[in-house]
Formats: C-alpha cells, sequence, structure tokens
C-alpha cells in the first residue's frame, strides 16, 4: 500500500483525504475546511496547511487546484482571488505547511483519477470529462494520455460569456431554474464539445454527478454519456495520484 495525502481545493470547500495509489481507495477519514473568503493565496494556503496538519502527514501532498496550473504556477482565477494569477501554487503551499507538495488543474485530476479507477477505465478513445460544481471544469484524454488544461467550461458561449456561466451548478442555482431546464441548456453545451471534438465518451462529475439519474434523459450527444464512479471524491484520489506520479518521475 503506498498512502498519498490528495487535497481538493474548491471554490467552496478544501478537502483531503490519504489515498492508497495501488487501488485508488481512499484509507480512513476524509476532511474538509471551508474555502477562506476571499481565496488569496495566503488565505488558502493556510487552509491547505490546516488540511495537512489534520493528517499529521509528512510525505509529497498532491494538489487539485481550481485554475489554469502549469509548471506549478497559476494562469487564471475564476472562481478565487484573482491575486493568485502567476503565484507559483506549489511553492505557496509548500511553504505553508512543510511537505512537498505537487499541484494540477482539479478537473484534470478528477480526469486522471476516473481514467485510471472509475469510468474511464480502458477507455482508448477521446474522452472529455466535464466537472459541474461552482465552476465547470474539463480533462481531456487520448489513449489514456491527458492533454492539461483545457478549460472547456471557458468556450466562449453567449454574449461573449463562458459556458460556465450558464452551465455550471452555480449558474443554474443563480438563474433559479429547474435541473431538467438546466439539462437542456447543458445538452446544447455536449452537442457543441462534440462537433469539435468527436469524443467517444463524455464523463460528468463535481456535485452535479450525484443527480445524473435526473437529467440523463435530457442529454443526448451521439457520444455515450456517463457519471463519473468516485463521485466527489475524484478530485482527492487524482490529486494523490497526480503526487505519486510526479515524485517518481
Ligand atoms: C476554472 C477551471 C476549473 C473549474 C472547476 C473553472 O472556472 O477555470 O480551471 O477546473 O472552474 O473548478
Amino acid at each position: 500500500m503506498e498512502l498519498i495525502l490528495g487535497i481538493d481545493v474548491g471554490a467552496s470547500g478544501v478537502k483531503g483525504a490519504l489515498v492508497d495509489v495501488k487501488t485508488g481507495q481512499i484509507q480512513g477519514e476524509r476532511y474538509r475546511i471551508p474555502t477562506p473568503k476571499p481565496a488569496t493565496p495566503e488565505a488558502l494556503s493556510n487552509a491547505f496547511a490546516a488540511v495537512v496538519d489534520f493528517f499529521q502527514y509528512r510525505g509529497a501532498v498532491g494538489c487539485g487546484f481550481p485554475a489554469i496550473v502549469k509548471d506549478g504556477i497559476a494562469y487564471s482565477a475564476a472562481n478565487i482571488d484573482s491575486s493568485w494569477i502567476g503565484v507559483n501554487v506549489e511553492a505557496s503551499f509548500s511553504r505553508a505547511c512543510g511537505a512537498v507538495v505537487y499541484a494540477t488543474n482539479d478537473a484534470d485530476a478528477a480526469g486522471l483519477a476516473e481514467m485510471r479507477y472509475g469510468a474511464g477505465r480502458g477507455e482508448q478513445g477521446v474522452v472529455i470529462l466535464i466537472t459541474i460544481g461552482t465552476g465547470l471544469g474539463s480533462a481531456l484524454f487520448y489513449r489514456g494520455m491527458l492533454i492539461p488544461n483545457t478549460e472547456l467550461g471557458h468556450l466562449l458561449w453567449k454574449k461573449n460569456r463562458p459556458a460556465e456561466a450558464f452551465c455550471s451548478s452555480a449558474a443554474r442555482e443563480r438563474a433559479k431554474i429547474s435541473r431538467i431546464r438546466w439539462a437542456k441548456r447543458f445538452n446544447d453545451y455536449l452537442h457543441h464539445l462534440e462537433r469539435l471534438f468527436s469524443p467517444t465518451v463524455f464523463i460528468l462529475g463535481g456535485g452535479e454527478s450525484k443527480y445524473f439519474d435526473q437529467y440523463a434523459q435530457f442529454l443526448n450527444p451521439q457520444a455515450r454519456v456517463v457519471p463519473a464512479q468516485l463521485l466527489n471524491n475524484a478530485g482527492i484520489i487524482g490529486a494523490a495520484v497526480y503526487a505519486s506520479e510526479r515524485s517518481s518521475q
């Protein structure tokens, strides 16, 4: 058993758990604290360190972060404080918690977990995972290989605004529309993605994946549409997988 701490930094909570990266199973309890508001580098680094402290853990830590992350640096900040742009996420979190941190985009982390242990296992074609939560995250795979930071939630949609402004859970709540009306919008979005990428399968993750049965019948692209199997734990598990891969490189 190889246990690695995975932490999913989200717009509403910072959640962590020890993950057996050989099996993809979470060992023991999950620990969550609310994301500080505003989620500045200092406040979020302290929250991250509090989660690491809870587990009394000193090995490499994996982190899924809700922004573009390239070589450890954040290049966007749609649902966190804009002062993150240009900040080295790995260095900032490492300094705060005293452990080595490997950070990747949160949807990419969820995708890694689903491809290895969940709904994407054995899929060799183009796979698109969309996480539906406060934001709309994406992970794109071909033959199991990730193309990182695709940001398909930021495809420009109506009125020059990103798709996530219409199709995320937060957008549904803001517009006060039923899940069925939302699903019709989301279906248009899947059809648009299908025209661009011709995937074999769409995997739907994030908080909204819990309600998949309520809206699945309204989604009808040619590609299969399946719910994420690891539900909201995919981000934590994928973050641990990412750290395990980076630390053994
Ligand atoms: C961000 C993505 C992130 C997604 C889910 C979007 O607003 O731009 O980087 O993956 O939210 O958190």
